[in-house]
């Protein structure tokens, strides 16, 4: 089979590094790949937005299946062009992409079919909000831009007044996150978070693994927050029956409301999820995989994975085809230290990174330029490494990250020394 991924992440680093490795896969594309993808596939040099041009691309090379890896790609209506020209595509259409590009769309798609998810206000205007906020009743507000913001359209606030200096600020000074005009006031949840990854066929939907990141840039959930600053699967002390409380409450009703409204889904649904002491519910969907959740993920599985998503685009998945292993993996994310303020580009890194056995490093956005890397800065690696334990894992990856950092010679990336930090 000819495979192409679409991103530049590590998460499509680590995607890459674990279709490659799948038996039924013979040739390996990435548009626009990294420097980790340029060691097992031809990198491609066209935006992932650009679905004309991806198509032209992927028809000539006679790709068989395209895993689209960041959600601008999904929201471009990329897999609805590949898909009507007869490409088999792991990711959803535009449509089914609302489910992220808009969190009202999803908030309201959840009250249609009965998905447990936080209270909230939509709201169009300043106006609308201090009025919602004024019969405000409740422990705290989290305010949501509607559109896609990078990780940035969120704020949590402990009272009503912190809330109304959001809106203000967003509405007065034009600078609603993502550009959109509706804005999310909601409850606030309290409990652990975890992230479950379901695949989708269009026709089921199952959980697959799942995970748990760190959003925050400083040890001890300090500092701003970030794309990801690394992740441990799997997650523990969560109820013994967790993936069935996901089925039931979250999976099964949204998988009624696809179908309902003739959405055929296909791809993963990340569902971000907070443990209430009333089970599970929904604070965030995502049509992709997690980056770093991604990198934690793959290391995991065993098997023809490329095989699975194939069969998901097919529409008949086939469950068979890979296995999750029991044991645990730990992911450290290497940033530059001026990330998540700016992104200074930091050239001239030793491709190198490779490392023993059940450790592995994958890069996030960068290319190989003239033997040595480029990277534009922010996230630049995540070292990863598998465990009986996470205690084990953990270990073995800062392990991995010191022996790097040594080898990387620099001294602008930092990064979390708490990740998998049993609590
Ligand atoms: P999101 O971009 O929707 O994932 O939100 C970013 C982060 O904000 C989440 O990972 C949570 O930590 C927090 N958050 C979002 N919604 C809620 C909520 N309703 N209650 C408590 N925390 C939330
Ligand atoms: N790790 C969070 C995300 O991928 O959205």
């Amino acid at each position: 089979m000819r495979v192409l991924v679409v991103g530049n992440g590590a998460r499509e680093d680590a995607l890459s590094w674990k279709i490659a490795q799948s038996p039924s896969v013979e040739t390996l594309f990435a548009t626009p790949g990294n420097a980790g993808t340029a060691s097992r596939a031809t990198n491609w040099n066209i935006p992932v937005t650009d679905g004309k041009t991806i198509l032209e691309r992927a028809q000539a090379e006679n790709v068989d299946l395209v895993v689209l890896g960041p959600e601008v790609a999904i929201a471009a209506g990329v897999g609805d062009r590949l898909r009507d020209a007869g490409i088999a595509v792991f990711g959803p259409n535009r449509s089914g992409g609302r489910l992220e590009s808009s969190k009202v769309f999803a908030k309201r798609f959840m009250e249609r079919h009965g998905v447990p998810t936080a209270r909230a206000a939509i709201v169009h205007s300043l106006a609308s909000a201090n009025k919602a906020l004024d019969e405000w009743t409740g422990d705290g507000v989290v305010v949501k831009a509607d559109g896609l913001a990078a990780g940035k359209g969120v704020v949590v606030c402990d009272t009503v007044d912190e809330a109304r200096d959001v809106v203000k600020n967003w509405y007065t000074n034009n600078k609603i996150p993502g550009g959109g005009t509706d804005v999310l006031l909601e409850e606030r949840l309290s409990g652990r978070e975890v992230s479950v990854f379901a695949l989708a066929d269009g026709r089921a939907m199952v959980p697959m693994a799942a995970a748990c990141d760190y959003k925050r840039a400083g040890d001890g959930d300090t500092g701003p927050n970030t794309g990801g600053m690394g992740a441990y699967s799997p997650p523990y002390d969560f109820p013994i029956d967790m993936y069935d409380q996901v089925r039931e409450r979250i999976l099964a009703p949204v998988l009624r409301g696809l179908l309902a409204e003739g959405e055929t889904y296909i791809g993963v649904l990340y569902c971000g999820l907070m443990w209430t002491e009333d089970g599970p519910y929904v604070i965030e969907f995502n049509v992709r995989f997690g980056d770093p959740e991604t990198q934690v993920l793959m290391p995991r599985i065993n098997g023809d994975f490329a095989g699975l998503l194939k069969s998901c685009a097919d529409g008949a998945m086939d469950l068979t085809l890979a296995t999750l292993s029991t044991q645990s993996c730990v992911g450290v994310v290497l940033a530059t230290n001026d990330y998540p303020r700016s992104n200074t580009p930091l050239r001239g890194l030793n491709p190198d990174v490779s490392l023993p056995e059940g450790a592995q490093a994958f890069w996030g956005g960068s290319a190989l330029v003239d033997g040595s890397v480029e990277t534009g800065g922010g996230r630049v690696l995540t070292v990863t490494a598998l465990g009986e334990t996470i205690a084990d894992a953990r270990s073995a990856a800062y392990d991995a990250v010191k022996s790097l950092a040594k080898r990387l010679d620099t001294s602008e990336l930092s990064y979390r020394t708490d990740i998998g930090a049993v609590r």
